[in-house]
């Protein structure tokens, strides 16, 4: 293990959750924001200038190219998702690329296929999985105190102002509150459960033909079942209740970020606290270079099998509530 390396970020567009993660980069002492990249010279400037980057770029392939760079991430809109990931692959650069991994499964299936065939890291940036919180609860799982799941509610649900110009509402732009935020109780599922063998689902359309929120049953053996509900008209709790047999675990509000997690057993409740400093995108990142450390091309906790298996339940939730993109 080379354990002096400073690992170089770039980063592949300039938006919110940009802000976010190089935000978090400056905490982790091995790893650099080296250069920046936007489709416009100026904003990737300023966005840069905020973070002391050396290189702005005005267009993604340079980034692509730049020899000093170890790792991409991509954060641009899910429609971009694919053909952002296979430049970089394509580059050879290792890419960690934001959810959803991509549009479909097919696209995600290429794009594993191209990190194979260039023998590069690819992971999808489901930060979630690697937050103290998160790993708490699926270990307390695990060690199976308190039985066996019977049940899960999971929701996560932000109420936007109609704006026909922002993502969430450009249908184009792959938005939509299952894609951008329905993957999160659908990864809980996943992660705590498993996959499915049957799904209910229906959804609200808005004028611009995205689904404004999307109600979710998952059917597992044994009548375990996971209820979920997804929304970009209406601020929800978002959290996660898990029922099991002897007692049940909440994720507190929201569940997908640096959160608390309560416990209760015969009728006692216990508060679990996880204090996080950063966004807690400093967590995936941190793994990202421990993976480069050891020579992977995949993540040991989120793997190709898993970002396959959460794609596909997204394709399989689509076609029930017949959103086509
Ligand atoms: N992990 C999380 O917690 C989290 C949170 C929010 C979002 N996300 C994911 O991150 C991705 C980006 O979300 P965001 O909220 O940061 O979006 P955003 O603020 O709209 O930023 C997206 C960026 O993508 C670039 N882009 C490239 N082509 C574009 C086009 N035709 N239209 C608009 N933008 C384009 C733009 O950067 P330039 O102008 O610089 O080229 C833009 O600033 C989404 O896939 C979303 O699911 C993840």
């Amino acid at each position: 293990m080379n354990s002096n390396k400073i690992y170089n970020w770039g980063i592949l567009g300039c938006g919110k959750i940009a802000h976010k993660f190089a935000q978090d980069l400056q905490s982790i002492p091995n790893a650099k924001l080296q250069a920046v990249a936007s489709r416009n010279i100026e904003k990737a400037k300023d966005f840069g200038d905020t973070y002391q980057t050396p290189t702005h770029y005005g267009s993604y392939i340079e980034l692509a190219k730049d020899t000093k760079i170890d790792i991409i991430y991509i954060a641009t809109p899910h429609v971009f998702h694919y053909e952002n990931t296979m430049m970089c692959l394509n580059e050879k650069k290792a890419v960690l690329c934001e959810k959803p991994f991509a549009m479909n499964k097919a696209q995600v299936s290429e794009m594993i296929q191209m990190a194979k065939t260039q023998n590069t890291f690819l992971m999808e940036a489901l930060w979630t999985y690697f937050l103290p919180h998160y790993e708490f609860v699926l270990q307390t799982l695990k060690g199976n105190q308190l039985g066996k799941i019977k049940s899960l509610k999971a929701d996560f649900g932000f109420a936007s102002t109609f704006d026909p110009n922002n993502r969430i509402f450009r249908k184009e732009l792959g938005g939509g509150s299952l894609l951008d935020v329905g993957i999160y109780p659908l990864f809980a599922a996943l992660s705590m459960i498993g996959i499915p063998e049957k799904i209910e689902a229906s959804a609200n359309f808005g004028e611009t033909g995205i689904d404004e929120d999307c109600n979710m049953t998952l059917h597992y053996k044994n009548k375990v079942s996971a209820n979920l509900f997804s929304s970009v008209i209406q601020k929800t709790e978002t959290k996660a209740f898990i029922q099991l047999e002897y007692g049940s675990i909440i994720i507190n509000s929201r569940f997908h970020e640096p959160s608390s997690v309560t416990i209760t057993k015969d009728g006692d409740s216990k508060l679990y606290e996880f204090p996080v400093v950063t966004n807690g995108y400093n967590y995936e990142a941190i793994h990202v270079q421990n993976m480069l450390e050891r020579g992977n091309i995949e993540s040991t906790v989120m793997s190709f099998e898993k970002s396959l298996n959460l794609i596909e339940l997204l394709d399989n939730v689509r076609k029930e509530i017949k959103l086509e993109y």
